[in-house]
C-alpha cells in the first residue's frame, strides 16, 4: 500500500473504528500498541464463482464482488477471504492452479483484482487470498516440464517414486490414499514413476524440500502483498511434506476390528505418513517472515487446520508465535451436533490453552454442508433445508461465532440462512468428488450454489435467463437478501447486530470469555468480561423445549442484578431479572449487565 493511502486510512480508522478501537487491514500498526486488524475482525468467506455474475455467463467475478461491496461494508465484515480465482483448468474449481500471479479470465483481470482491493480498501474492508502451496494443476508449467523427463531442471520439483514391483508388476509405492479417493499415486508414462496427488489426479503435489519450490512460492506471496492483500488463507497446509520412508499406513479400523471402507469404496487409511509432519512448521515460519516483510501491514496468514486436538492447534501458531496467526480452529464449528458440554469444553479450551494467541472460529465453508446440518434427525443424521428450528438453530450458531472472544470467519449466504442444497441426480453434479463417491458421497455442490440477492431473475446472482453454473435453490424467492432487509426479525438482521454489537460494545469486542452454569446440558451460557468491569451475558438454549436459566453473574465479580437486553430471539419475554431468563425453543438472550 503507498504511504499517503495508509496515512489517510489510519485518520479513517481513528475516526470509525468507535468505542471498541478496531483497526483496519493496513492501517495499525502494532509497534505503536495498536491491537492487529485481524484481531477480533470478522472475515467473510466468498466462493467467487458463486458470489455475483456482472457478465451474464453463469459464473461470478470479480466486478460481481466489487459492485456488493457496499454490502459487505453495511453487513459489517472487515475482510473477504475469496477462494482461488487465479488461472485453472477449473478441476476443482480453482484449487488447480496453472498460474499463481495472474487472474483467471473467467473472473476477469488483473486490472479488476486491483479495482476489487482499492475499493474495498476504501470500505475498509481487506481482500483475503487463498494460497494453494501444496500442489499445482497438472497443466502448470512447473509440472509439465518436472513431467517431462528424470533429469530437466524441475524434475525434483514433485514427489515423484518408482513402482514398486510386485510378482514382475507394477504398482504404486505404498498404500496411500488421495483425500478424494482411491490410490494417491498416478503413472506417468513418460517417466516412467508415479507422481503423488494427495487430491485429485491433476492435482500433483509439490516438493517442499525443494529450496526452488520454497523461493518460487515465496516470491508469489510477495506479488500479491505488491497487490495489496490484507492476508492469504493457506489451503491444505498441514499436508505440505510426506514421511521420507513412503512406507505403508495403517488401515482403519472399524468396531468390529475390519478395515473401514469409505464413500468411495476404498479400505480406509490412516493420515500419519502425509499429514501434520513437523517441517510445516519450518515452512510457517518463513512464510511469517515473508508476510511480515510488509511491517505494519498486518497481512495475515490464516490456515485450513483441520486438527484432532487443541493442543495440535496450539502449535500451528508457533512456539513463539511466529507461524499463523489464525489457524482455523474447526474443533468448535465443526461439532456437527447441539451438545452443550461440547461446545462448552472446546470454547473453553479455545479461550485458555492457545496462549496469548487468537482464536479464529468458523462454523461454514465451500468443503462441508452448511449450517443447516445442526438440524438432526432422530437417529442423529442431518437434515438439509427448512425445518421448523431452522431460524432458531441459526440464531444459536451465529450467537455464539459472533459473542465470543475470537475472530469470526463465515460463509456467504450464511447471513440469509442459506440451505444446503444437494444435487438429486449424479447427472448434474460439478463436483468431481460427487461422481467418484455418488450416492454416498454427492460432492460439495450443495454448499456452493449461486447467492440469492431477490426474488426475481437468478435471483439477482446473474441477470435473468441465464444458465447459472449450479442451480439456484427454489428457496430463493422466500430466502434472499432484499427480503430480509424488510423483514425485522430475519437472519440477515441477527447477524448485522450481532456484528454491530461486537464492534461496538467493549465487553463483547474483546472481553474475556468465562462459562456460566457449568453443569447445565441444555443450555449454554457465558459471561463477557472487558478490565473495566462492563460485562455482557448470553445464553443459547440447545433445545426445542422452553428453559429458564440463571445468569447472575455477582459471584464473577461483576456488579449488578439486571440487564438491558442487547438481542433476544423474537417472542421471548423480557427477564425481570438477571437470575431467571426465560428462553424458548432455541431462544437466545443477551444482555448488559446493570
Ligand atoms: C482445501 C480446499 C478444498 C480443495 C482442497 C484441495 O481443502 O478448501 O476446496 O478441494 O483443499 O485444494
Amino acid at each position: 500500500m503507498k504511504a499517503w493511502t495508509r496515512g489517510i486510512l489510519c485518520l479513517l480508522v481513528a475516526l470509525c473504528a468507535g468505542a471498541a478501537g478496531i483497526a483496519q487491514p493496513g492501517a495499525a500498526p502494532e509497534s505503536a500498541g495498536h491491537t492487529p486488524w485481524w484481531k477480533n475482525a470478522v472475515i467473510y468467506e466468498i466462493y467467487p464463482r458463486s458470489f455475483q455474475d456482472s457478465n451474464r455467463n453463469g459464473i461470478g467475478d470479480l466486478n460481481g464482488i466489487t459492485s456488493r461491496l457496499d454490502y459487505l461494508q453495511n453487513l459489517g465484515v472487515n475482510a473477504i477471504w475469496l477462494t482461488p480465482i487465479y488461472p485453472s483448468p477449473q478441476v476443482d474449481f480453482g484449487y488447480d492452479i496453472s498460474d499463481y500471479t495472474a487472474i483467471d479470465p473467467q473472473y476477469g483481470t488483473m486490472a479488476d483484482f486491483d479495482r476489487l482491493t482499492a475499493e474495498a480498501r476504501k470500505r475498509n474492508i481487506g481482500v483475503i487470498m487463498d494460497l494453494v502451496l501444496n500442489h499445482t494443476s497438472d497443466k502448470h508449467p512447473w509440472f509439465i516440464e518436472s513431467a517431462s523427463s528424470r533429469t530437466n531442471p524441475k524434475a525434483d520439483w514433485y514427489v515423484w517414486h518408482d513402482p514398486k514391483i510386485v510378482n514382475g508388476k507394477r504398482e504404486p509405492p505404498n498404500n496411500w490414499q488421495s483425500v478424494f479417493g482411491h490410490s494417491a499415486w498416478q503413472w506417468d508414462p513418460a517417466r516412467k514413476q508415479y507422481y503423488y496427488h494427495r487430491f485429485y489426479i491433476q492435482q500433483p503435489d509439490l516438493n517442499w524440500n525443494n529450496p526452488q519450490v520454497r523461493k518460487a512460492m515465496y516470491d508469489m506471496v510477495r506479488f500479491w502483498i505488491r497487490h495489496g492483500v490484507a492476508g492469504f488463507r493457506l489451503d491444505a497446509i498441514t499436508s505440505l511434506f510426506e514421511d521420507p520412508s513412503f512406507s505403508n499406513e495403517a488401515y482403519v479400523l472399524g468396531p468390529d476390528g475390519k478395515p473401514v471402507i469409505n464413500a468411495y469404496g476404498d479400505k480406509e487409511v490412516m493420515t500419519n505418513k502425509t499429514d501434520n509432519l513437523p517441517e510445516v512448521h519450518d515452512v510457517l515460519r518463513e512464510l511469517r517472515r515473508v508476510a511480515d516483510e510488509a511491517g505494519n501491514r498486518n497481512v495475515v496468514l490464516i490456515g485450513e487446520t483441520y486438527l484432532e486436538s487443541i493442543a495440535d492447534l496450539r502449535k500451528m501458531y508457533g512456539p513463539r508465535n511466529d507461524e499463523l496467526q489464525l489457524p482455523m480452529d474447526m474443533q468448535v464449528g465443526f461439532i456437527n451436533k447441539l451438545d452443550v458440554p461440547l461446545f462448552r469444553r472446546r470454547i473453553n479450551e479455545a479461550e485458555t490453552e492457545i496462549g496469548d494467541n487468537q482464536p479464529l472460529f468458523v462454523f461454514d465453508n465451500h468443503d462441508n454442508p452448511r449450517w443447516d446440518r445442526y438440524q438432526l434427525s432422530a437417529s442423529g443424521t442431518p437434515v438439509f433445508g427448512y425445518g421448523p428450528h431452522h431460524a432458531g438453530i441459526g440464531r444459536v450458531l451465529a450467537t455464539i461465532l459472533f459473542a465470543s472472544r475470537d475472530t469470526a470467519m463465515f460463509y456467504y449466504g450464511d447471513e440469509i440462512g442459506m440451505v444446503t442444497t444437494p444435487p438429486t441426480r449424479k447427472e448434474d453434479v460439478k463436483d468431481p468428488i460427487g461422481i467418484t463417491g455418488w450416492p454416498k458421497e454427492k460432492g460439495r455442490d450443495g454448499e456452493r450454489t449461486p447467492m440469492q440477492w431477490n426474488d426475481g431473475p437468478d435471483a439477482g446472482f446473474s441477470a435473468g435467463h441465464v444458465k447459472t453454473w449450479l442451480p439456484i435453490p427454489p428457496s430463493y424467492t422466500t430466502y434472499n437478501v432484499a427480503a430480509e432487509q424488510d423483514q425485522p426479525n430475519s437472519m440477515l438482521h441477527w447477524y448485522e447486530q450481532l456484528m454491530a454489537l461486537r464492534k461496538q460494545d467493549p465487553a463483547l469486542h474483546s472481553g474475556d470469555e468465562i462459562m456460566l452454569n457449568t453443569s447445565d446440558n441444555k443450555v449454554l451460557s457465558w459471561l463477557r468480561k472487558a478490565p473495566d468491569g462492563e460485562a455482557v451475558v448470553v445464553a443459547c438454549n440447545f433445545t426445542d423445549q422452553p428453559r429458564t436459566v440463571n445468569l447472575d453473574v455477582s459471584a464473577q465479580g461483576v456488579q449488578g442484578t439486571h440487564a438491558s437486553t442487547l438481542m433476544i430471539t423474537p417472542g421471548t419475554p423480557e427477564p425481570a431479572s438477571l437470575s431467571k431468563v426465560q428462553l424458548g425453543p432455541y431462544g437466545v438472550y443477551v444482555g448488559k449487565v446493570q
